[in-house]
């Protein structure tokens, strides 16, 4: 559009029309550009329509109004390509690979040791999985990178957890009280063999350790620091519990992961701990080249442009007065070893928008160091808050924050009533099945079709509602789809068969032709949700499919419709439910169903 005008500084602003009578898009780039050279836009517009060469596409463009410019497609074009996306073996929906992949590490979910997953980490998890579906489904190399929290100040207080527990075994165990004098070794060895804590308890021991610390005891608090340090220098006893504790807490993560239907494995794991050794050379080297300075005994980078309220600059601490080591150097080294050891291309960081200050100034840092090219894009992908009834941070009656875990258990047990409700009859696995699928689809769903940027009210009600853009509506629609297939057998069409050798269709009526033209779009909404990395862009299209889906069937009859209209009829059919499992379960990572 631009290079029809003869142009390339200007943008061509193609957009979807608000109003099929001005077509399916208008360009509407003609105004700015002739208001910028002077001109009158009409002419301009008609010298774009006259250099356009997109007849294969469109009808004649229009000229409306002062130079907006209105495109149709032909049906020829529609019906091609849905010939084409019938005909691709890939099953890519007609959906291309990137001329150029690149190299993009995802850092997302990452929880911390010795904590059960909350709600918190819920919106980083499913939001970053879909980020690397959708890349990786557009052609690029994605690296996973799930950067938990497992080393700094906190692990002297994991490391006393588990030595309290393997206390907690030995004082009613004379075998590992003698060892407990004569070998402590062995007595590490031996009662770790025996302790079998799961993560809630590994937590609440935590929490007490953490409790006690608070309450200040000059001797507990040398104690910890001193199984701090321990585990900064490898001492053996401290290393083999924060290992401990470093699996416990993993092992649950693993299980929510596989609840969850997100991509992660263990082979994504590279947390804080991994770059232990590199911090000193990060501080070191900023030091060095005066990229930090020395300030109140800490180590700072001061990078341009932040300022605190009163006009000072703000620091971004990289080492404590006392010598200790931050996040934010954690957060460098990790820059340096996505872009010089995995070759990142770009690095994209989903957490919450709370740390929206801490990636500015990481990422000012890591620039002005040098550590990141001007090629290289850095992208905090940030979200809002899981929130209450009451508007406030979801939290439970006490007060504490939500556990991941209890919040899909629940989602599952309501579904079930969902499921009852629709499908009394089934046999009680398939019903079993069915309410996971759609419990957890309802939890991520709700999550996924939330503006990312903004806060929002989590309500099982309004999230496992079977009408609205709804994980059970999307599933729902799905379902319908499938039935009519299964219908299709009793009534001797063989779906297979009409489809296969199909050459020509048949898209007379309006719903047959919205519907048809909806469906080529797919790619789109997939671009600009990848674009922007905002998922809720897929779920909008899915959802307005379902719902040009509906209006279509209940327009046009599919199996009784006449031979010559029921193999296009069939075709929209069976495209809109890939098209549906596509979004739902390859991109968004939520199960579809046959029947519900
Ligand atoms: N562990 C942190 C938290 O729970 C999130 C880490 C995000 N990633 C990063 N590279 N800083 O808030």
């Amino acid at each position: 559009m631009a290079a029809a005008a003869g142009r390339s500084d200007c943008a061509a602003i193609v957009r979807l029309s608000t109003d099929p009578k001005f077509g399916d898009y208008q360009a509407n780039g003609v105004m700015a550009l002739a208001k910028k050279i002077k001109t009158n836009p009409r002419k301009l517009a008609e010298q774009v329509v006259s250099n356009l060469d997109i007849a294969d596409i469109c009808e004649p463009p229009e000229i409306a109004g002062p130079g907006f410019i209105n495109l149709r497609l032909k049906s020829d074009f529609i019906t091609g390509r849905l010939l084409q996306i019938n005909a691709d073996v890939e099953n890519r929906l007609g959906i291309e690979k990137e001329a150029q992949p690149r190299t993009i590490v995802v850092d997302f979910s990452c929880p911390n040791i010795a904590k059960q997953m909350h709600v918190g980490h819920l919106r980083s998890t499913v939001i970053g999985d879909c980020i690397c579906r959708m890349l990786e489904f557009l052609g690029h190399n994605v690296i996973r990178q799930n950067h938990i929290g497992d080393w700094g100040l906190q692990m002297g207080m994991v490391v006393q957890a588990i030595e309290t527990a393997c206390f907690n075994l030995t004082s009613n165990d004379k075998y590992l009280l003698s060892l407990l004098s004569e070998n402590p070794q062995k007595w590490e060895n031996e009662s770790l063999k025996r302790i079998d804590l799961n993560l809630e308890q590994l937590e609440s021991l935590y929490i007490k350790t953490n409790k006690a610390l608070e309450i200040g005891h000059p001797d507990f608090e040398e104690r910890i620091r001193r199984l701090l340090v321990g585990l900064q220098h490898g001492e053996t006893g401290c290393l083999i519990f924060w290992s401990k504790a470093r699996d416990i807490t993993l092992k649950e993560c693993q299980r929510m992961y596989n609840l969850l239907n997100v991509t992660l494995t263990g082979k994504d794991i590279r947390g804080e701990s991994f770059y232990k050794d590199d911090l000193h050379e990060v501080v070191d080297k900023l030091l060095k080249s005066k990229i930090a300075e020395k300030s109140e005994g800490a180590v700072c980078v001061f990078p341009d442009g932040f300022k605190n309220k009163e006009g000072q600059r703000l620091p971004f601490i990289v080492q404590k007065s006392d010598s200790a080591y931050l996040y934010a150097t954690t957060d460098l080294a990790a820059i340096r070893y996505r872009i010089n050891e995995l070759k990142a291309d770009k690095i994209v960081y989903v957490t919450d928008a709370r740390q929206k200050l801490h990636f500015e100034m990481l990422f000012a840092t890591a620039r002005m160091a040098k550590w990141v090219g001007d090629d290289i894009e850095l992208s905090h992908v940030m979200f809002g808050s899981v929130l209450g009834d009451d508007g406030a941070p979801l939290k439970t009656r006490s007060g504490e924050n939500v556990k991941l875990k209890e919040l899909l258990d629940e989602a599952v047990e309501r579904a079930k009533a969902v499921v009852e409700e629709k499908n009394p009859n089934l046999p009680a696995d398939k019903k079993q099945k069915i309410a996971e699928a759609v419990g957890i689809g309802a939890v991520k769903y709700a999550d996924y079709s939330n503006n990312r940027t903004s806060d929002y009210v989590f309500s099982f009600d309004k999230m496992l509602a079977m009408d609205g853009n709804t994980a059970p509506y999307m599933q729902y629609a799905y379902a319908r789809i499938k039935s009519i297939e299964r219908k299709a057998q009793t009534k001797d069409v063989d779906i297979a068969t009409e489809l296969a050798g199909l050459e020509r269709l048949d898209l007379t009526e309006l719903a047959e032709l919205e519907l048809a033209k909806y469906l080529i779009r797919y790619g789109e909404a997939i671009d600009a949700a990848v674009s922007d990395y905002r998922p809720n862009y897929l779920t909008a299209y899915l959802y307005e499919l379902a719902q040009k889906f509906s209006a279509f069937y209940t327009n046009c009859p599919v199996l009784d419709a006449g031979p010559d209209k029921r193999p296009t009829r069939l075709l929209l059919c069976d495209l809109t439910a890939r098209t549906i499992k596509h979004g739902l379960s390859e991109l968004l990572g939520i199960e579809v169903v046959e029947q519900m």
